[in-house]
Formats: structure tokens, sequence, C-alpha cells
């Protein structure tokens, strides 16, 4: 095993010169000894040490902890302090950094011997548990990825039955997006919001393309076969594996709190957060849109529309994060 590379960083030369020799009788490398913080981040990036070991009080513009701080900071190399002080403000402002050891002059070889290993150690391990996080980060954007791209072809699926709707599914995973956002929610549930969004309708795939397409009012027959698309959806997705409860989300979308909703009727709690924020961005979405035998709405109409039914069919949080977004962040789709 090579041997490790400690710089060291002390400006009483005597002291500097002993270390010296009982690192090199410990077996360590020694690159560098270095007398001031300037200096010593410096020899770091020239010399790419192993480990630091640094006196706090040092000559100059910049002391040990303002040193280690930018060591730390630029480079992450593993440091020890090393100091006759140790007063209650130079503890505070070392605690601030998180060293990996902290040996009090004068100090026995094993004392400095354990301090380095230890520090060695941890650092191997803290570096072992980056890369083990930067891994899973990676592998699981990754498989948002391949589950956007089924999600993307089954929304393509749907929409080509009916070109009226084209865009709406997208529309909806936006505003859904940014309500969700809006209401403070974590970014691995909005993730899965905006996958439920774009299927929500891929229940629609059952509808006739003679109803889909339309214009006007339909029959009790024609509205019925429409309300079965959430259920229908449920029904494809509910197999998928997916890490978020999309499936539910997609079988909620027409729900209301009141109860009123369909396919099942559902009430307050009993919808997914998720689902709370699909309803409002489906309703917005739908009533903006351009349809060629119907005119949109203007926005202040829905949103007045929306506040007017907040806590009886829509959930409260989800209309006051609607109103910031249109009325004070302009959210546009
Ligand atoms: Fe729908």
């Amino acid at each position: 095993m090579p041997k490790a590379k400690i710089l060291v960083v002390e400006d009483e030369k005597i002291v500097a010169l002993d270390i010296n020799n009982v690192l090199n009788k410990l077996g360590y490398e020694v690159p560098a000894l270095v007398a001031s913080g300037d200096e010593a981040v410096e020899a770091v990036k020239r010399t790419k040490p192993d480990l630091v070991l640094m006196d706090i009080v040092l000559r100059g513009n910049t002391d040990g902890i303002e040193a280690a701080e930018m060591i730390r900071h630029r480079y992450g190399t593993p440091l020890v302090f090393l100091t006759a002080y140790a007063d209650d403000e130079i503890l505070r402002r070392v605690k601030h950094i998180e060293p990996f050891g902290y040996i009090l002059k004068p100090f026995q070889e094993k004392e400095l011997y354990s301090a380095i290993e230890i520090a060695l150690f941890k650092h191997g391990l803290e570096k072992r548990r980056l890369r083990q996080q930067d891994k899973l980060r990676r592998s699981s954007r990754r498989m948002l990825k391949s589950y956007e791209s089924a999600v993307n072809s089954l929304s393509k699926a749907v929409e080509m039955r009916d070109p009226t709707s084209a865009g709406h599914q997208k529309r909806v995973a936006d505003l859904s997006c940014a309500i969700a956002r809006e209401m403070g929610l974590k970014e691995k549930v909005i993730d899965g919001i905006r996958l439920a969004a774009l299927v929500h309708d891929v229940g629609k795939i059952r509808i006739p393309v003679e109803i889909l397409r339309k214009p006007g009012h339909l029959n009790d027959d024609e509205l019925s076969a429409v309300r079965e698309h959430p259920k229908v959806g449920y029904e494809i997705l509910k197999d998928v594996d997916f890490p978020w409860p999309i499936a539910e989300m997609v079988h909620q979308h027409h729900e209301r709190l009141d109860g009123s909703g369909y396919p099942e009727g559902i009430k307050d709690k009993e919808m997914l957060i998720g689902s709370r924020v699909l309803a409002v961005a489906e309703v917005i979405a739908t009533m903006l849109a351009h349809h060629t035998y119907q005119p949109s709405c203007d926005e202040s109409f829905v949103l007045s529309e929306l506040i007017r039914s907040r806590g009886i069919l829509y959930d409260p949080q989800v209309i006051d994060a609607c109103v910031v977004l249109f009325k004070e962040k302009k959210f546009e789709f």
C-alpha cells in the first residue's frame, strides 16, 4: 500500500522539523513543510496530500482555521488540527469546519499516529458514502428517464386519437408541477405527480372516437362512457411497478372533495395529495384551452370559479397555490 502523503503546516521551524521526523519514522511521506495559511492552500493544490496537519495559530493574514476552510471547500482534503491553545472561540470555529481530528501540543508519537489513521479512515468512509450516494442519484435519474419515456409514449397514443386534446396532458403536467412546487411538496413527490399528469387521460383510449371528437353536449350514454376513463386508466396502469401511486392518482383525477366527483365519489383526504393537485390543474387546463367548437374561458373567470369552490370541490392549499401562481407569478402554459 502506498504511503499516505501528509502536508505539515507549522510556523515554528523546530516543531515542523520534529513532526516531519516523526511522520517519516511512522512511514508517511511529507511532500512539504509550510509555515503560513496561504502557502498551505497553494501546497495542497500543488502536492495533493492525503491529509493536512494544520497548526491553528499561524503568522500572516490567514490563520489555520481560515486556511482549513479554503482547503476543505476547494479540495475536500481531510485535516487534523494541531494546537497548543484550545479556548472556546477556537473550538467553536474548529467545530464549524468539522475537522477529522484535533491534537493538543505537545503530543506523543502514538497520539499523532492514531489521529492520522483515524482521520484517513473516516475520510475513506466519507468518500465511499459520497460515491454511493452519487451512484444512487444517477441510477434513480436513469430510472426516472425510462419511466418518462414509457409514459410519454402512452400519452402520445391517447392524444393521437383526439387531436383536439393534443398537448393537454403535458399542460396539466406543467401546471401540476408548478402547483406542487408552490405548495412546497418534495421533488420526489413532484416527479410522481408529473408522470401521473402525463397519462391522466390514458383511459380515454377506450372511448369511441366519435364521442371523443363530438362537439357540443353529450347524451347520458356518451357521458357515462367518458366518465369511465379514470377507471380504465387505473386498470391500464395498476400493474406497472412505479415507485409512486400513479394508477391511483389517475383513478382519482376527477374526484372532488365533497364526494361529487367520479368514478368512485370519494371524499376529502381519501383523495391522494397528487390527485387533489391533478384535479385542479386538469380543470384549469381544460377551461383555458382553445377548442374549435368551444371558446376558452378568461383566466380571471377560471380563478374566481375555483376560489368559489375552495374547500368544497377543491383542496384549499391547491387553490391558494394556483392564486399565487397566476396572480403573482404570472404562470403561463
Ligand atoms: Fe380526465
